[in-house]
């Protein structure tokens, strides 16, 4: 858009035009300002169709809404930053709002000033007398040295003051939530010290109540960002880093890793649930229940499938199913999604998922290495129609 608004101003004599070609006796000035304008106008139309087809393209990228949104949160942007839900998102807010009107006053008296004098001093009746220059000026050196300099520190203050707000732990008479969050390719872990337990990829909490993440990486660097509650902020290997969480009142948020870590970076998100004090109480209490293996039909036939084919990577507390390289399954369908919260828990979803998860989501599991500790995603295990319909009825019983 700035460029074609560009192109159409550089046809108007006073923004340029050829000053050549003016110059020139009359025929030789017409035909060279048609050679231009047509030239202009090719190139406008290009820019035109260019930033037409950038935009279905662009529409394209949306596709079918597996993560079923519409049905969990009442808003098209569930991500929007400018849309705070909690204190350390809102102070976030309060900065990016301080730093946009201060931006906007300086953009609207600096473009004004400009448009001023390239008016005043435009090139005016056919003469090619130079305009008065001016050489340092002590005075204005001064001037446009200061007011940037005090304009720049107005906005350190409040910015420097809202990071080390944002990066302090909450205090012993807050009675943060802890939970400890691991972030692998591609998908979450929480774990829950004061519950023992262990959850992928959607996190409870409590609303109203400060929640203390210390996060790690087992892999490569991913970045933890649920945009409505707070900023982002990296997992690296090796080392813990710490982030608070709070949400104002229950609801849904959504996040997802915000630092690319690999094929299925995009498809690396993850839910927050915000819940009342009860709620998260009886949620956690559901959670720290070990699985009760189904004794007969063919949710039993699934476990045994699930003891030859998924026991190495996933867990069922309580049972012998103990592989820590994929998401915990203990409490598997009491989630609304899976695939690093790609898409939303049905049965239609896990049955293409079980047949390939490769065709649903980007992975790399011929880089798998057990022993090594290495897994990039699930394989395709070649299930059977009959496996896959005892796994989905087993799946369906690990409430
Ligand atoms: Cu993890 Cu991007």
């Amino acid at each position: 858009m700035i460029s074609v608004v560009w192109l159409a101003l550089g046809r108007l004599p006073a923004f340029g035009g050829d000053r050549r070609s003016i110059r020139a006796g009359q025929s030789r000035r017409h035909r060279g300002s048609r050679v231009i304008e047509r030239t202009l106008r090719r190139k406008r139309t290009f820019l035109v169709l260019l930033a037409l087809a950038a935009m279905f393209v662009l529409a394209a990228c949306a596709g079918p809404d597996r993560l079923g949104i519409d049905s969990v949160v009442d808003s098209d942007l569930p991500q929007n930053a400018l849309d705070p839900a909690g204190p350390a998102a809102r102070s976030i807010d309060n900065l990016w709002w301080l730093v946009f009107w201060i931006a906007t006053v300086i953009f609207v008296v600096v473009e004004a000033a400009l448009i001023f004098v390239v008016f005043r001093f435009r090139r005016r009746g056919g003469t090619d007398e130079p305009v008065k220059q001016v050489h340092g000026s002590t005075r204005l050196e001064i001037v446009w040295t200061i007011i940037p300099a005090v304009i720049l520190a107005a906005i350190a203050v409040p910015t420097i003051a809202t990071l080390f707000d944002l990066r302090a732990e909450p205090a012993p008479s807050e009675n943060a939530l802890q939970v400890e969050v691991t972030g692998h390719q591609w998908w979450w872990e929480f774990y829950y010290p004061e519950y023992d337990v262990t959850t992928a990829n959607e996190l409870h909490i409590p609303a109203g109540r400060p929640v203390y993440l210390t996060m790690t990486s087992a892999d490569v660097i991913h970045s933890f960002w649920v945009p409505q509650l707070n900023g982002k902020r990296d997992l690296v290997p090796g080392r813990t880093t710490n982030l608070t969480l709070e949400a104002d009142e229950p609801g849904v948020f959504f996040g997802q890793c915000a630092e690319f870590c690999g094929l299925a970076h995009a498809d690396m998100r993850h839910r927050v649930f915000a819940e009342t004090e009860a709620d998260f109480e009886a949620w956690a209490s559901a959670q720290a229940e070990p699985a009760t293996l189904p004794a007969e039909g063919p949710a039993a036939a699934g476990w045994e499938t699930f003891q030859i084919s998924c026991a190495s990577c996933h867990t069922v507390d309580g049972t012998s199913a103990e592989g820590d390289f994929a998401p915990n399954l203990t409490h598997f369908a009491s989630r609304t999604t899976f695939g690093g919260a790609t898409f939303a828990n049905t049965e239609a979803h896990l049955r293409e998922w079980l047949r390939d998860p490769i065709d649903l989501k980007p992975m790399r599991p011929d880089y798998n290495d057990l022993e090594a500790g290495r897994v990039l995603g699930m394989p395709n295990l070649g299930l059977t129609e009959v496996e896959i319909d005892g796994l989905i009825a087993f799946l369906d019983t690990l409430e």
